[in-house]
């Protein structure tokens, strides 16, 4: 049976125009994201990992409408995002939710806890005004938070781990089809970070919601995630089901993986002195290693696979032409040219 995809990118570009310098007139384009094809399906938790700047919440921003892409269209339930009016932009609005990284920032400090969630409630009128105080204690009871008069206090009355629970109860307000989140964790310690995942999978599970995870912790993403994609610097390099990503699976078991998304793996710190070593010359190492085929900046076509630079296996053909998706097993899809359809890995690009 096909997936149903509830929110749909098709060649998604989005390009930034940045001043050279201070005082250069002169403006430089960074592309955010090129060209990315993504489809989110209705109730799973995607997730989303990536290197520091390679676009994560751009495309967050994109899909919740804040901004508009350069190129490509965004569907949501099958309607362009671009094609909606002031109406059904607030009727989308209140079907897609998100909840941001820093639980301190992105609270109001001069309202109390009632005024930050019955604000959605309000303007998307959920519920009648009499019953806003209870329906704001039901969403605080649900994100894990019951205290009496809890929603009466501050923002800065509450620990980091309390306040992203009230984000992410203002996130559900509306009850959204869709919710986004911008490393939800990132900002937390260890043990709130497992009670806050473990709200997300209850909340995802009976309210049976869609979920965006962005994060950089690959192990949480792991865990919370049906499928996984993964970007570099603004494109998606792989797609992939739960299964395939196996960080802990021994060396033998694990699927093929794009030269970026094994580098990403095998970065990750672990006290295993089998693994380090066998990590010394992995990856990690080739990285830094001259490459076989050297080209310089202008000899460089635009269409070059993004991780040319940095892949130990790139080869003439990387420079020149950008690889297209390939299917390399079931869901599992890769963009390099190392791989063929149905294949698991060819060592000459094909
Ligand atoms: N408004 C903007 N103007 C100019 N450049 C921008 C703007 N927003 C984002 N960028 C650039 O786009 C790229 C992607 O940024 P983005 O914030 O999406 O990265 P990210 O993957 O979320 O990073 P992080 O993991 O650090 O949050 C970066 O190079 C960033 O500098
Ligand atoms: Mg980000």
């Amino acid at each position: 049976m096909e997936k149903d995809a509830i929110c749909s990118l098709q060649q998604v570009s989005k390009h930034y125009k940045v001043k050279k310098g201070f005082f250069a007139g002169t403006t430089t384009k960074i592309k955010a994201l090129d060209e990315v094809s993504l489809d989110i399906f209705r109730q799973e938790i995607l997730g989303l990992v990536g290197e520091s700047g390679c676009g994560k919440s751009t495309l967050a921003r994109l899909i919740l409408g804040l901004e508009k892409p350069t190129e490509g269209t965004i569907r949501f339930e099958g309607v362009d995002l671009s094609s909606l009016d002031a109406r059904q932009l607030r009727k989308f609005r209140k079907r897609v939710q998100m909840v941001f990284q820093d639980p301190f920032s992105s609270l109001n400090p001069k309202k109390t806890i009632f005024q930050i969630i019955s604000q959605p409630l309000k303007i998307h009128r959920i519920c009648p005004k009499n019953q806003l105080r209870n329906e704001v204690k039901r969403l605080l009871h649900m994100a894990g938070l019951s205290n009496p008069g809890i929603e009466n206090r501050y923002p800065h009355e509450f620990s980091g781990g309390q306040r992203q629970r009230i984000g992410i109860a203002r996130a559900l307000a509306t009850r959204p089809d869709l919710v986004i989140l911008d490393e939800p964790t990132s900002a937390l310690d260890v043990s709130i970070q497992a009670q806050i995942i473990n709200l997300i999978l209850d909340l995802q599970e009976s309210r049976e919601i869609t979920c965006l995870f962005i994060s950089h912790d690959l192990p949480i993403v792991e865990f919370v995630s049906h499928r996984i994609a993964v970007m570099y610097r603004g494109t998606i390099v792989e797609i992939m089901p739960k299964k395939a990503f196996s960080l802990s699976a021994p060396n033998s078991a694990k699927s093929p993986h794009h030269p970026y998304t094994t580098f990403l793996i095998e970065s990750i710190p672990v006290p295993d002195l089998q693994r380090q070593e066998d990590c010394q010359g992995g990856v990690i190492q080739s990285l830094n290693k001259e490459k076989p085929f050297e080209q310089t900046e202008s000899e460089r076509s635009e269409a070059a696979c993004t991780f040319y630079d940095r892949c130990p296996q790139s080869r003439e053909k990387c420079a020149r032409i950008s690889p297209s998706m390939i299917e390399v097993a079931k869901e599992h899809f890769i963009a390099c040219h190392l791989f063929q359809t149905g294949q698991q890995r060819s060592d000459q690009p094909t």
